[in-house]
């Protein structure tokens, strides 16, 4: 089946945090490539993406910062849209799911469904928090998953196996919210009769058996399983009010709202209200020639294969998804990534640290994508593909081949004057090139894709070698004539080729050669494309190396951060008890200087320090010798308890005590006044 055009989206993150190396391998790079591909072959293609800024994940991450939803989700909508739009995600629109299009259009759908009779209306016992007053919808439970034995599984999905649960599923529910066990309480909701849908989704999964193995296999896996209905409304206050009389204090369930964003974004883009294009949106959400494809990562995929097509069938004018290519998830350095535990590569940090390095992310990403199992992110790993393969593979034969022009020909393309045998035969094999690639491209193959485009380029380093027309230009100038021509026209290919993978590096090329920017992705499979005589402008390195120093502060960062949430998760000890006014006072704490200090003998705790407490000098034995130098200390204020009862410590009389702060992980520090004008013997209360 050929297509008039494309409507490709990609999930709408969550606006509870920023982007990170995960959702870019598993769904936002992939879906970048296909769109520039087809925008290259001159297909008619819109890309839609936005936040999702609805669900238990944005409250509980307001409940947290101690903020509101709305300000989570501004904060968090701005970061994303600028990260992506740096990291040259090309989206047609970066919508997001508070807009006021996207309130009346998921409002209107479920009206839709509502009316025609779709949904089930049902009272049933849901959990409730009774300490936070609050029915437990989705994230704001967790417990054992039935399916997997996973303890941390959230009351609609377990992140482990994947399955999608309803917070009764659970075994040993406990409340997120206060960690109490929950008590059951009745409410109404609407619930997608999924069960009896069942054949009709069965049938549309069936007929899709080109799907990723990955993707149909889980589909198939819950159809045996048997669907159940599912609650479409929630008991929460944070979302799209159901548009029902009866329903008040209800919203829409975030997995209801959030993929018919990608319908809302649509209408936003080409038929914003009180312009022209009213309707043209439809021509992408109904025309049976429209190609509807989902990229997701594979947390996603019931709600993408299941639910919402459902929804669209139900609906009864839209069309269903044709693909939905979802990948496994990505690692981090053996680890799985982690926003709640800092485990990740954020893109906006990346961005910075990393500044014009775009595209070496991009391909790292791609070459190591997920796509039919987890994969592991490593720095080592990133900074050996930049080195081995960009700058000695792609960049090395480009700037060769460009550097020889200049210097042999002040950069106008010279004739190919005559072929040989080897010539005739890589020339036929260059122009097999895009092809190849777009068919791995159409598989949603992008690792295949992208070592292929590579292979371009080994092709164009080897011939180079293979000749060497630095050598040959003492003897035979006409040759070398045609050698560098064929490299110029790899090297032109190369442009056209890559700038799916890698756009910035595109771009750059196509100026540096002077490239014609109208090229289309059929083009590069002539081997003509630069004319002889055609004036390139002057080379600049594509690709740099990247050096030790940056990996291991890269490394050093994933360290810290490991070990701040280690010591973030110790508990914290529980307060003592109450004690009174009278007992406190009767402690004396004052300001003091450490006048001398000294290790005490066969310790490695003990320092032996002289004070000045105003009142007197005196000594006292402090447990700081891991923590202080002696010769570092001299000077230094301290708070002291100086009636406390004296003790031999070591064979010396220590006189009081050093107040100190511990955190968990045992380090102690000095308790000192924030005002320089404490004097000795000033009192602490
Ligand atoms: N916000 C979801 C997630 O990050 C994805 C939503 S995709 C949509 O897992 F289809 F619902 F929009
Ligand atoms: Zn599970």
């Amino acid at each position: 089946m050929t297509y008039k055009r494309y409507t490709v989206t990609a999930a709408l993150p969550y606006a509870n945090g920023p982007i990170h190396i995960g959702h870019l391998a598993g769904c936002y790079l992939p879906a970048d490539i296909y769109v520039r591909y087809l925008r290259l072959k001159g297909e008619d293609v819109l890309f839609i993406c936005g936040s999702d800024e609805h669900g238990v994940p944005i409250t509980i991450k307001a409940k947290k910062e101690g903020i509101t939803p709305q300000q989570v989700v501004d904060k968090y909508h701005e970061i994303m849209g600028g990260a992506f739009r740096e990291f040259g995600v090309s989206f047609d629109i970066f919508s997001r799911t508070s807009s006021k299009t996207h309130h009346e259009t998921a409002s209107g759908f479920f009206k839709t469904l509502y009316d025609k009779g779709v949904f089930k209306e049902e009272v049933t016992e849901q959990y409730f928090d009774e300490k936070a007053n609050q029915f437990l919808a989705d994230r704001y439970i967790i417990g054992t998953c039935p399916k997997c034995g996973n303890e941390n599984a959230y009351g609609d999905q377990c992140e482990k196996c994947g399955s999608s649960l309803n917070p009764t599923d659970l075994i040993n529910p406990r409340s997120t919210l206060s960690g109490e066990k929950p008590v059951l309480k009745k409410t109404k909701n609407w619930f997608l009769p999924l069960d009896k849908m069942q054949p009709e989704i069965e049938a549309y999964i069936d007929s899709h058996k080109e799907w990723k193995p990955n993707v149909f296999g889980q589909c198939k896996s819950w159809l045996n399983s048997g669907l159940q209905p599912r609650a479409m409304t929630r008991d929460l206050d944070w979302g799209v009010k159901v548009p029902i009389e009866g329903a008040e204090g209800k919203v829409l369930y975030v997995w209801f709202d959030a993929p018919i964003g990608y319908i809302s974004a649509t209408k936003e883009y080409l038929s914003p209200a009180g312009r022209a294009g009213e309707g043209l949106w439809e021509l992408y959400w109904k025309d049976k020639e429209t190609k509807l494809v989902h990229f997701i990562g594979k947390d996603n995929i019931v709600f993408h294969c299941i639910i919402f097509p459902a929804m669209l069938m139900a609906e009864g004018s839209y069309i269903l998804p044709d693909n939905v290519p979802a990948n496994e998830f990505l690692n981090l350095e053996g680890d799985k990534i982690s926003t709640s535990r800092n485990w990740a590569v954020w893109l906006h940090e990346y961005l910075i640290d990393f500044k014009d390095k775009q595209d070496t992310l991009r391909y790292t990403l791609c070459a190591n994508a997920p796509e039919t199992k987890d994969n592991d992110f490593t720095w080592k790993d990133f900074q050996a593909k930049n080195n081995n393969e960009l700058v000695a593979i792609l960049g090395n034969f480009i700037n060769r081949t460009l550097v020889l022009t200049h210097k042999y020909y002040n950069g106008k393309v010279p004739d190919a004057m005559e072929y040989t045998k080897n010539d005739i035969l890589l020339l036929e094999e260059i122009s097999k090139f895009p092809e190849r690639i777009a068919s791995s491209i159409e598989h949603y193959r992008f690792r295949e894709a992208l070592a292929e485009l590579m292979n371009l380029a080994r092709a164009g380093n080897k011939y180079l070698a293979d000749n060497e027309p630095w050598i040959l230009i003492k003897t035979d100038e006409k040759r070398v004539q045609t050698i560098m021509n064929i490299s110029l026209q790899i090297v032109a290919n190369l442009t056209v080729l890559m700038e799916p993978f890698l756009p910035f590096t595109s771009k750059k090329l196509g100026a540096m050669l002077n490239l014609n920017p109208g090229l289309k992705w059929k083009d590069a499979a002539r081997t003509d494309l630069l004319l002889v005589r055609h004036q390139i402008n002057p080379a600049s390195l594509l690709f740099d190396k990247i050096e030790e120093e940056a990996i291991t502060a890269q490394v050093q960062k994933l360290a810290d951060s490991k070990k701040m949430n280690e010591t973030a998760n110790k508990t914290i000890e529980p307060s003592k008890p109450e004690t009174s006014f009278d007992d406190f006072n009767k402690m004396d704490i004052r300001i003091g200087t450490i006048l001398e200090a000294e290790r005490v003998p066969k310790t490695d705790k003990l320092l032996k320090l002289l004070i000045d407490t105003g009142i007197d000098k005196r000594i006292i034995v402090s447990g700081i010798a891991a923590y202080y130098k002696p010769e570092d200390i001299i000077g230094q204020q301290v708070s002291i308890l100086v009636n406390l009862a004296p003790r031999k410590i070591k064979g010396i009389e220590s006189k009081g005590m050093i107040l100190m702060a511990e955190n968990s992980a045992g380090e102690l520090g000095f308790i000192m006044p924030n005002k320089p004008s404490m004097n000795n013997g000033d009192r602490i209360k």
